[in-house]
């Protein structure tokens, strides 16, 4: 045991945190260098299975061959499936080739699909999985700071339409997530900044101190492969972990609270066209700066707890204001429009995620339209 009931330790090298659902429950193991043991890792996660690889093309690149010669080692591997990179391969026209793609290498009921990648590939292969033989397991190997703290963790699959993003997919959750750490070095420090967005989040919704000590450790957070990063993405990770296993299916307003800064920030996504303007984690670092100055402004949060969130997501180099957005500023009722379609507005009121302070996030379901033109309105025009 390293420290508490759900965190054991493997050897000197890999932490193992347990996602606790029962008969459904399984590990995510973290740790370095994990692609060259990850033969070993599947196969005591999923006993007998033969493992299909969903990469995308830069990933695979990189690690489908050091992670085929760790399935071929145990026997396991059954072939490769490359999608092209990026958001548009969360869409129906790259689902179906890859579902047809997995049954021709042969994939059976027992068997094993391996996402090996970012966010994209994680949602794509994980609904691939979900529906493919009427669903097969799948292990989540995430090579981004974003899919290792968070979309790789807790079953969410799926695709974008024209209608949104993630509208079709389903919970299905892995039997083994695997986070090589490794692997971020090989991330631009662009990426690696937005995927810490995240990170600060699970401080700014639950936990104070663990934000205190990134304020203090950041620096070595960034700077290369250590303990320091090492222990964010796993103080991350077992966030994450409890918050799933306390509320699967996002049913009871826990796991609601790892949308703190979302609703803002799908919106200034949509508005940037998910483009390169502006990465989710860029989104995500504007949202939560957002949504802690409004808590301020209507009294909920102290200005202090606000102004230190925008300090250091300023000092990490994420953007925190609406006009940091290259190529021009939403109106303020484009914004709203995008908002209320990503939330249903019932009763003119729309469900945020708010906050009392550092680390005390909760869902407020009475944020009125006027209150929040007055707010937008405000933040859009400030420089
Ligand atoms: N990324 C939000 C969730 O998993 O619920």
């Amino acid at each position: 045991m390293r420290d508490g009931a759900d965190t054991l330790a493997y050897g000197e090298c890999e932490t193992v945190i347990k996602v606790a659902l029962g008969d459904r429950s399984y590990p995510i193991v973290l740790g370095e260098r994990l692609l060259s043991s990850a033969g070993q890792w599947i196969a005591q996660a999923v006993p007998g299975a033969r493992c299909a690889v969903v990469s995308d093309r830069n990933v695979a690149a990189l690690y489908m061959a050091p992670l085929k010669a760790s399935l071929d080692r145990h026997g396991l591997f059954l072939g490769e499936a490359v999608v092209s990179p990026g958001e548009a391969s969360k869409s129906f026209a790259v689902l179906a080739p890859l579902c047809e793609s997995l049954l021709e290498l042969g994939v059976e009921r027992g068997d094993c699909i391996v996402a090996l990648g970012g966010g994209v590939v994680g949602d794509l292969a994980g609904f691939a999985a979900s529906i493919l033989r009427r669903g097969v397991r799948v292990a989540q190997m995430p090579t981004t700071l974003l899919a290792q703290v968070d979309s790789a963790i807790g079953g969410k699959t799926g695709i974008d339409t024209r209608q949104g993003k993630n509208l079709i997919g389903t919970f299905h959750q892995p039997s083994l997530v695997l986070a090589d750490v490794s692997v971020l070095s090989t991330l631009s420090p662009r990426e690696f900044r937005a995927g810490y967005a995240e990170v600060v989040k699970y401080g700014l919704l639950g936990d104070a101190p663990f934000f205190a000590w990134l304020e203090a450790n950041w620096p070595k957070v960034f700077a290369a492969a250590g303990a320091e990063r090492r222990h964010a993405v796993e103080t991350s990770a077992r966030a994450k972990a409890k918050i799933v296993a306390a509320d699967e299916r996002e049913e009871k307003g826990t796991r609601a609270l790892l949308n703190l800064g979302h609703t803002f920030g799908h919106a200034l996504e949509a508005f940037a066209g998910y483009s390169d303007r502006l990465l989710h984690g860029e989104a995500i670092a504007i949202g939560m700066r957002l949504a802690f100055t409004f808590s301020a402004e209507f009294g909920l949060c102290s200005a202090a707890d606000a102004a230190r969130v925008e300090k250091h997501l300023s000092a990490v180099g994420l953007p925190t204001k609406i006009a940091a957005i290259p190529g021009g500023t939403p109106a303020p009722e484009a914004l709203l429009a995008l908002m209320a379609q990503d939330k249903k507005v019932k009763g003119g009121k729309l469900a945020f995620v708010l906050v009392h302070g550092i680390g005390q996030a909760f869902v407020e379901r009475d944020v009125t339209l006027p209150r929040l033109t007055e707010f937008l309105a405000r933040e859009c025009a400030a420089g």
